[in-house]
């Protein structure tokens, strides 16, 4: 299959740009002496995390338990959930996802809940490996002494092994500007290394501390005492992540190229107007802007629907008409890759794989 042959509205990748956003964040990491365990709640796609993988990852961080599910099922290994595990059921699953993929590590932010976390790793005979996720502004318990109790009564549980600290700083991807960037990325992962000194004061060994994002990465590989990066959207992009400002303060933020596109297909004309194919179940629509039309800056889209968009052709270079196809940027890729079931892979025009995404949907 080439490009033009690809049904419409579709997931694409641009093979040559998620090659080089690997190449980039894979060199960052390693010329820190990093590890690198990224995102996988970005593509939930299990052909992306071993590619990743072969890149030299450690593993794939997931969200929920349902993404690490089938993740291991597909042979991933290295997974790390970093959304806390709540509640019995989840803790029995967490406890038989250890049995099949033992090097597993979940999150506790609470003490309760290490509590079921222990008990149902004895039920089901395995050891389950708990990190404490951090506090900075959304999951996870204040670094410094409540993150010491959290650490010591996963230590002392006969079931569980501690297996590190995760500091996920979600304001640090996307505060704009580099230097902004960095001011507060250093301020919060300095909490989270003076936490684990804290742990290992306290006889508590840390072997991991999980943190970056693709906003991040280049402040926090740099910060010693975090062992690896956990960045998502670097793979892909967006819109969004091309609006945080880049080291030229108002720059557009270019370490990573777009590599994500959604091709749709022109089904109506109407005077200036042309019709297609993607609205709101194409693309998500959590950002207050709307996708962008690759290589036409003189079309404008607005959402004209589920199923539909509207392009403002007023100004137009060249017009559209019934059957053409466009691609957009997604202001948002995470959410946007949730909406399909396969991403088609491209080299050039050349369809070279159709990958599943076999997590999407995947949310508990
Ligand atoms: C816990 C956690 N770690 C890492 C990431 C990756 O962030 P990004 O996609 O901005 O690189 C996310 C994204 O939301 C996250 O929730």
């Amino acid at each position: 299959m080439i490009r033009a042959e690809i049904p419409t509205p579709a997931l694409l990748l641009d093979l040559d740009a998620f090659d080089a956003n690997v190449t980039t964040m894979t060199r960052c990491v390693a010329a820190h002496g990093k590890g690198l365990r990224p995102h996988a709640k970005t593509h939930k796609c299990p052909e992306i995390a071993r590619r990743l993988v072969r890149a030299g990852a450690a593993g794939a961080c997931t969200a929920k338990l349902g993404e690490a599910e089938v993740f291991a099922a597909h042979d991933v290994r290295g997974l790390l959930v970093t959304t806390a595990i709540v509640g019995e059921a989840k803790a029995a699953r967490a406890a038989a996802l250890a049995h099949l993929a033992p090097d597993t590590i979940v999150v506790a932010d609470d003490v309760h809940q290490v509590g079921l976390l222990d008990r149902a790793a004895g039920h089901a005979g395995a050891r389950l490996r708990v990190a404490v996720d951090l506090y900075f502004g959304r999951t996870g318990v204040a670094p410094g002494a409540p993150a010491l109790a959290v650490a010591q009564a996963i230590a002392a549980a006969p079931h569980l092994e501690f297996a590190g600290l995760q500091a996920y700083d979600a304001t640090a991807s996307h505060t704009f500007g580099a230097e902004a960037r960095r001011a507060r990325s250093t301020a919060t992962m300095g909490e989270a290394v003076a936490t684990r000194s804290l742990l290992e004061a306290h006889g508590i060994p840390c072997p991991m501390v999980s943190a970056g994002s693709t906003g991040s990465y280049r402040v926090d590989a740099a910060i010693d005492g975090l062992t690896e990066l956990q960045p998502g959207s670097f793979i892909f992009m967006d819109t969004d992540y091309l609006r945080i400002g880049g080291p030229d303060g108002e720059a557009a933020y270019d370490d990573f190229r777009p590599a994500l596109s959604v091709v749709t297909t022109v089904v109506s004309v109407h005077g200036d107007e042309a019709i297609v194919d993607g609205g709101y179940k194409s693309f998500a629509t959590d950002r207050p802007f709307a996708p962008l039309p690759v290589d036409r800056p003189d079309l404008v889209y607005g959402w004209a629907g589920d199923e539909h968009g509207r392009l403002d052709m007023r100004r137009a270079t060249r017009r559209l008409a019934v059957g053409d196809r466009l691609e957009f940027r997604a202001p948002h890729c995470d959410p946007t890759v949730n909406l399909y079931d396969e991403i088609h892979a491209l080299r050039g025009d050349d369809v070279e794989a159709v990958w599943t995404i076999a997590a999407r949907g995947k949310s508990q």
